[in-house]
């Protein structure tokens, strides 16, 4: 079809704007039955108002079809009950909730991931979001041994190891320290890793969901080193420790400990979740998520790295050669489309805003490309402020969807002129035997029904 785009509006031949489509939620956003049932309703009438439209000539403007759909629909015509009734008091909860309406919007454990005891996953329903930062109650949750809610006032932060002054912190000591707070994105090693194995998963919750952005406030990792006064000839690495029973324990190289990691007490504005890390976790900005220890209770300061289980054993890539990558810190320049994306049905043929995230461990994403033909043909897609650095940036495209077969792709770019490698590229580097680090390009099939389903292009 030939078109044109003019800010994120696109113009058909005729000069007119494209009607926009609209698009089912994910199976897992889906409200109550009667809801669903309603809006289907609601969707056939429109199909059938925008199928007489172009029955009638060209496509009519947007403005036309919301006239046609208005005649007779009494959410427009009668005054709803709210317009005229009291609402409800202030305070009536004292910590605000979402809408009911939005109740099913969660954080999900997978259905095909076996859980051990309290070892598990939740995933964020990237599908359901907007912009880039993570709501509290919808940021991912990994533990190794189940999360606890640690009382504030009996928890430490000890410094020891290479240092003049071992030192051991409360957390009122901590919080009188100069603060700083940065937007940051936090992705599992294993996020995407089912897609090594050739598993289809269904939806983007579950082959991305482990990919979360806020914005972290604490004390830099470097204040409190220098605090105390270690080593700075022999300091080569930090080791970080958590106060689960998993006792989580992870290396950090002093470079990127005195860069730009913290010791975290609060996320968007208010203190840690519990299964979080509350009161106090390391941010590790652009390194793994198992880096980002939660209840943090002691740092170690060393001169070599420490081998602990949680680094030799477990977020090992298995390289072709048989050897095993250890220490793989930084996630790479990464992308995905979360709407329209696997699960999702486009109802209609018309315009779609094409959305989605690109993140990179080294920095800013500089450019992010959408394919609307499994990566024959490449679009620039709009990058929304803010674009920082180690932090989600969102992307938006406009699309007309025509009613055929497509497959949608997006490809990141970051600021080191890094791209975002096809799966092919990533196996042919990495082989297919592991769990970790897959940063290839996701591939969402439209069928000519407008289902969306998760493929690998090659
Ligand atoms: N820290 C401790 N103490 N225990 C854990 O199980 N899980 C790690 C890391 N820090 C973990 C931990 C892993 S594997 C990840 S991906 C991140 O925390 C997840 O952080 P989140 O649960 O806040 O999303």
């Amino acid at each position: 079809m030939n078109r044109s785009v003019r800010g994120d509006v696109v113009l058909l031949n005729d000069g007119k704007a494209a009607l926009p489509g609209r698009i089912s939620k994910a199976p897992e956003n889906f409200l109550h039955p009667d809801q669903i049932a309603q809006v289907s309703t609601s969707r056939r009438g429109f199909l059938h108002s925008a199928l007489t439209l172009a029955a009638g000539g060209a496509a009519a403007s947007a403005s036309a079809s919301a006239r046609a759909e208005f005649l007779g629909d009494p959410n427009i015509l009668e005054l709803p009950q709210h317009t005229k009734g009291l609402g409800r008091p202030v305070a009536e909860t004292g910590y605000g909730q979402p809408s009911q309406f939005e109740r099913n919007l969660q954080r999900r454990e997978s259905p095909g991931l076996t859980r051990v005891a309290a070892a598990s996953v939740s995933f964020a329903p990237l599908q359901g979001m907007f912009g880039i930062i993570t709501p509290n109650g919808l940021h991912f949750e990994r533990h190794h041994q189940g999360w606890w809610d640690i009382d504030p006032s009996k928890h430490r932060l000890m410094i020891n190891g290479l240092v003049k002054n071992p030192l051991v912190f409360n957390m009122d000591d901590l919080m009188r320290l100069p603060a700083v707070s940065r937007l940051h994105f936090i992705e599992c090693g294993a996020n995407t890793g089912m897609e090594w194995g050739n598993v289809a998963v269904p939806t983007v919750q579950y082959t991305h969901g482990m990919l979360s952005c806020c914005e972290f406030t604490g004390v830099l990792l470097s204040t409190l080193l220098d605090m105390a006064g270690f080593d700075k000839k022999s300091s080569k690495y930090i080791l970080a420790e958590g106060a689960d029973g998993s006792s989580l324990t992870r290396t950090i190289a002093m470079d990127r400990a005195l860069d730009d990691c913290m010791v975290a007490y609060a996320m968007n504005g208010e203190m840690l979740r519990p299964e979080n890390g509350y009161p106090l976790r390391m941010v590790a900005p652009g390194i793994q998520g198992v880096s980002w220890v939660k209840w943090l209770r002691r740092i170690e300061v060393g001169d070599q790295p420490y081998g602990t289980k949680d680094e030799v054993i477990h977020y090992i890539d298995l390289m072709p050669d048989g050897r095993h990558r250890q220490y793989t810190s930084i996630q790479e320049c990464k992308s995905v489309i979360t709407s329209p994306s696997g699960g999702q049905t486009l109802l209609d043929k018309g315009f779609y805003n094409v959305t989605g995230l690109a993140w990179s461990g080294r920095g800013k994403v500089k450019r992010v490309d959408v394919s609307f033909d499994g990566g024959r043909n490449w679009e620039t897609a709009r990058l929304e402020s803010p674009i920082q650095s180690k932090s989600l940036t969102r992307f938006n495209i406009g699309w007309v969807w025509n009613g055929g077969p497509a497959i949608l792709q997006s490809r990141a770019i970051d600021e080191t002129g890094y791209v975002q490698p096809k799966i092919n590229q990533l196996r042919a580097v990495r082989g297919s035997r592991s769990i970790y680090h897959n940063n290839a390009i996701q591939s969402w099939k439209v069928a000519a029904s407008g289902e969306v389903s998760n493929v690998q292009v090659y």
